[in-house]
């Protein structure tokens, strides 16, 4: 019963795919376009559920013209729909898989796990990020977004799947732990833009000068250390 419920998720998706994606990713996504499409998508073969989820489910995908980078809006697909795409790409050819809730709840979160989280934020994605996480530009009319907006769990498949030029940082690398501290420093900063929302307060007894000199030199850290891990980072070549 499970599995024929499975088999025709895949072949939903098989169909969703075949209509809204295959002009730019291949009829069995494969990259490159069936011809007929407008801009060559990569091959998505081995991407995993998680990609999917994050690049329909952010409204990145389906692309609607070329450019540098393919900006967010609002999705196109429903849930389910993205779920069928997501078993249909997955079906292809292993790859991360969609993060289970818990893994990215963070109700149950201390400040020092919190405080904790910000240390690796500033570590691993100040960069590009800002340490604010508002974004920032990069080279080539490219950007690193603001992350003002981003849910739990895409925060979660972005670091899982490393879209365009962010780096993977696949379980190994940040265990769920880590990842689940850091998102949770993502929400309170998130929460620390809107006046009335949290203050400085929520972090513990940290004076705001304090704060602000700790963010400083973890930025200046971040920045050392990213710039020293970066050469031993591995990135899918098929992604760019
Ligand atoms: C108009 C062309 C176009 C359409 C239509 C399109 N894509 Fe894409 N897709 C691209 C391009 C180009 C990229 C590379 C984006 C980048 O590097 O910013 C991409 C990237 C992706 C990625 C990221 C791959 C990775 O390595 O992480 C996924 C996943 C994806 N597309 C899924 C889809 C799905 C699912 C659909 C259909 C709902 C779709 N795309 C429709 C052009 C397209
Ligand atoms: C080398 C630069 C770089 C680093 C380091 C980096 N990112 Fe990114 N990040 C990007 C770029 C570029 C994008 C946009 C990709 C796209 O639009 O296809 C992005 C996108 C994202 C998004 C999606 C935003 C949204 O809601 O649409 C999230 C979330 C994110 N990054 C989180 C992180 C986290 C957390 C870290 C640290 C663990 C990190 N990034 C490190 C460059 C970077």
């Amino acid at each position: 019963m499970a599995d024929s419920s499975q088999s025709q998720q895949i072949e939903e998706g098989r169909k969703l795919f075949a209509v809204g994606c295959s002009s730019c990713h291949g009829l069995n996504a494969e990259g490159g376009g069936n011809g007929e499409g407008e801009v060559a998508g990569p091959s998505l073969i081995g991407v995993g559920a998680a990609a999917i989820d994050f690049q329909v489910g952010t409204g990145r995908m389906p692309a609607v013209q070329p450019g540098a980078q393919i900006p967010e809006k609002p999705p196109v697909y429903t849930q389910a729909e993205i779920e069928a795409l997501a078993a249909y790409v997955a079906s292809l050819a292993p790859g991360p898989a969609v993060p289970a809730e818990e893994s990215y709840d963070i109700t149950n979160v201390t400040d020092d796990q919190i405080a904790r989280g910000g240390e690796l934020f500033r570590t691993n994605c100040t960069a590009c990020h800002n340490f604010a996480g508002k974004g920032g530009a990069l080279p080539n009319g490219r950007y690193a977004p603001s992350l003002m907006d981003s849910t739990p769990r895409h925060i979660y498949q972005a670091m899982l799947t490393g879209p365009q030029q962010m780096p993977v940082f696949s379980d190994q690398v940040l265990q769920p732990d880590d990842k689940r501290d850091l998102i949770a420093y993502v929400v309170a900063l998130q929460e620390q833009k809107d006046p009335g929302g949290f203050g400085l307060g929520r972090l513990g007894p940290v004076s705001e000068g304090l704060w602000g000199w700790l963010v400083g030199i973890g930025l200046l850290v971040g920045v050392a250390v990213w710039i020293g891990a970066k050469g031993v980072k591995v990135r899918r070549t098929d992604a760019d």
